[in-house]
């Protein structure tokens, strides 16, 4: 049955490529090796992960069965691969309870399969029947105002019912047990987008038991969350509030609450896990695909992906043009959830429905967002949706063909899209980013920041940026990653915002430090200990001793602040710290200029050697020049070279490694409107231009939206 599998993929792949031969021969033997030894429980077991697929939602459901061969057939003329489906099929699937239909779903798999694409079965759990939620109007969720949902959207469920649970258990399992060896099957996707929590009581009761088994005792609980402030003390643990969006409630209260979110939905996905895993064969992988633009935070992502076997998420631009250091920094920050390649299991052809004006992307854009993805570690990237359901919320959404069934304008560019990856899954195959700095970051310190912001400006992504811009425009790879993960690879090691350092936290940093680590502290890190209470040591807290410093006082910011030093002369904005230096050994490396009085003249950076590393502690957002100037002091001390010369502007470089070989992905995103020049890339060194049958080039020439995939060997 495996061969089978690879069989399907390696057909699609010899007819388009014919030196795709090898490749699939060897991921043929991979496969192969790799399911013979995995246990077939072990999560991170699944191997059967195709080098790079271009693909998009498919809803069959949708459409009557004698149009799916048409439909397939233009997705196998643009080189899809792979078609996620059913992840909001519920009501075909099961169409009463206990009545399961899928044979139309097997149909369309052996369809898909004969069309050489691949499947991914998304379980329908976000959005169920409306017989089962007539049936048990419990399993609907509550909102913050105490309002039940009502059938007639999707995400109406409560992801804390052990009923609802129990029906995505059986949903869930009966999938498996149909597909969980179907040799043209190769994942999973459970759910869609974790979104919405529930405030019904018995989610309250699941509150009260959750802070009982982490704290113990009341006696605990307040002392850790000071609650002798206001009078909040405890006596019960159901006279603890389930805190409501917005509600000015005690700190230790809002983090544990976000802890018991991130907790309910990782049982609210183990039940599907278990369910899928007792029947799916081990090469097949599990994901979900999260949403949010990456960058939400309604609960903890790498706990979320940590069962699973790969990470995803749903990469929309919305309105305007893809922000290229956004969406970078997000596509790293992703690949850091479980620090491997990673999926991106929808995208954008085009255009949204749900922003304030739904633009296009221009043309070509689509594709260097594509590769941009790819460029970060994807290696799969589908479009939502394939084409659009004649009713529903959703009529005017991007899709690749129309009502009509023909393709739409974006579809040639959607070929071009799959050509390029068929001509480049053999040298992208097996390769990933592989970095030597880090920023480092925790849900905990940015939860923490976002409860209290204190400048309602303090943007934690923007300020995070501000630190990724400058590392991207040395075309230095960047992983962004949870602050406990190693860190010993790191030359350099960020971290822009970390508010809450626990000792052992501080411990596992400065292990870091002591065996050679340069570590750049950012503003508000340290305050606060692992219960969002204030460490007694002023920040950072416990690695004040370490730094030989603190911060005396911090200050937000309405206008700037002049700041200069060593590394330069420019601005503070946002928020200042004023530091101050105890220890022998520390270095002023910045400070600030007339301000408030309070600051005049007082460090904003500082650094001392400790061990055989170093320790700075930056107290200020600064203006991108001067930021600049801090990364490049930071880059030298650690003796990091930039891997490629200078670009010209808005041109966008990243390398994926695999041992000794490499591959450049260049994009010009330059817009046509911005600059319509065609740019001339010289390359260091003669490469293999791999869009471009394997040629040896020694520069290459990049329109507008243009992308150029370089292969050589390492020195
Ligand atoms: C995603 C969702 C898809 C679709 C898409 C539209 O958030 O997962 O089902 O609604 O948005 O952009």
């Amino acid at each position: 049955m495996r061969i089978v599998a690879v069989e399907v993929i390696a057909r699609k792949a010899l007819h388009a490529v014919g030196a795709m031969r090898c490749i699939i021969a060897g991921a043929a033997a991979m496969l192969f090796a790799a399911a013979a030894v995995a246990a077939p429980t072990a999560p991170g077991g699944a191997t059967n992960k195709p080098s790079l697929l271009l693909g998009a939602a498919w809803y069959p459901e949708q459409w009557p069965e004698p149009r799916w061969s048409a439909d397939l057939q233009l997705m196998e003329d643009a080189h899809l691969h792979v078609v996620r489906v059913g992840e909001f099929a519920w009501s075909t699937l099961e169409p009463s309870e206990g009545n399961y239909d899928l044979d139309w779903l097997a149909r369309a798999i052996r369809l898909a399969a004969r069309h050489h694409i691949t499947v991914v079965i998304g379980t329908p759990t976000d959005a169920p029947p409306a017989w089962l939620t007539a049936a048990h109007p419990e399993v609907l969720r509550t909102d913050a105002q105490g309002r039940r949902a009502q059938h007639g959207a999707r995400r109406q469920f409560n992801y804390a019912s052990p009923l609802y649970r129990l029906f995505c258990a059986q949903i869930a399992a009966k999938l498996a047990e149909r597909f969980g060896h179907d040799p043209d099957v190769i994942g999973w996707q459970i759910g869609n987008e974790y979104t919405d929590e529930s405030f019904d009581p018995g989610t309250r009761r699941q509150f009260d038991a959750w802070l009982k088994s982490k704290y113990v005792t009341l006696d605990a609980l307040n002392h850790d969350w000071t609650t002798a402030y206001w009078s909040e003390t405890y006596d019960r643990w159901d006279e603890i509030p389930l805190p409501v969006p917005g509600a000015n409630e005690n700190p230790g209260l809002l983090l544990a609450y976000k802890h018991f979110v991130s907790d309910t939905w990782r049982s609210f996905q183990q039940v599907q896990l278990d369910a899928i895993r007792r029947y799916a064969d081990p090469r097949q992988f599990i994901t979900t695909n999260l949403g949010g633009l990456g960058w939400s935070d309604n609960f903890d992502h790498y706990e979320i992906t940590r069962p699973l076997d790969i990470a995803a998420w749903d990469d929309y631009v919305g309105e305007g043009h893809l922000n290229v250091a956004r969406n970078g920094a997000i596509h790293d920050y992703v690949r850091g959830w479980k620090r491997q390649n990673f999926w991106v299991m929808e995208t954008q052809p085009g255009s949204v429905n749900w922003a304030q004006v739904n633009t296009t992307l221009d043309r070509g854009e689509t594709r260097a967002m594509a590769w941009q993805a790819v460029a970060h570690g994807a290696d799969a990237v589908l479009y939502w949706q394939w084409r659009d359901a004649l009713n529903g919320q959703e009529q005017y959404h991007g899709a690749i063909v129309g009502p009509d069934g023909g393709p739409l304008p974006i579809y040639d560019e959607v070929r071009t899209i799959g050509s390029d990856f068929e001509h480049a899954a053999k040298a992208i195959g097996g390769t990933a980013p592989q970095a030597q700095v880090a920023l480092i970051t925790t849900y905990d310190s940015r939860w923490a920041i976002d409860f209290q912001p204190h400048n309602r400006n303090y943007d934690q992504l923007q300020v995070l940026l501000g630190y990724y811009r400058p590392l991207r425009d040395d075309h230095l790879t960047v992983d962004i990653v949870d602050a406990n993960a190693p860190l010993t690879n790191y030359k350099v090691v960020f971290a822009p915002s970390l508010n809450l350092i626990s000792k052992d936290l501080a411990a596992h940093l400065l292990d870091y430090v002591r065996h050679g680590g340069h570590l750049i502290l950012g503003p508000r890190s340290g305050m606060k200990d692992e219960h969002n209470a204030l460490n007694v040591d002023r920040q950072p807290g416990p690695l004040a001793a370490a730094l030989g410093g603190r911060v005396e006082q911090y200050y937000a910011l309405d206008s700037t602040v002049p700041v200069s030093g060593l590394l330069g002369a420019g601005t503070a904005s946002l928020w200042a710290e004023q530091l101050s230096t105890r220890g022998a050994g520390d270095e002023v490396l910045l400070r600030y200029g007339q301000s408030d009085g309070w600051l005049d003249g007082q460090p904003a950076m500082i650094a001392r050697g400790v061990g055989d590393g170093q320790i700075a502690y930056l107290g200020a957002v600064l203006d991108p020049a001067l930021m600049k100037r801090v990364i490049d002091w930071a880059i030298d001390g650690a003796h990091l070279q930039p891997e490629f010369g200078a670009l010209p502007d808005g041109v966008e470089l990243c390398r994926r490694v695999d041992g000794k070989r490499a591959v450049d992905i260049v994009i010009n995103h330059n817009l046509v409107e911005q600059n319509p020049s065609v740019l001339h890339i010289a390359l260091p060194s003669p490469m293999k231009d791999v869009l471009h049958d394997g040629q040896i080039v020694t520069g290459v020439d990049l329109a507008p939206q243009g992308v150029a995939v370089l292969e050589f060997n390492e020195p």
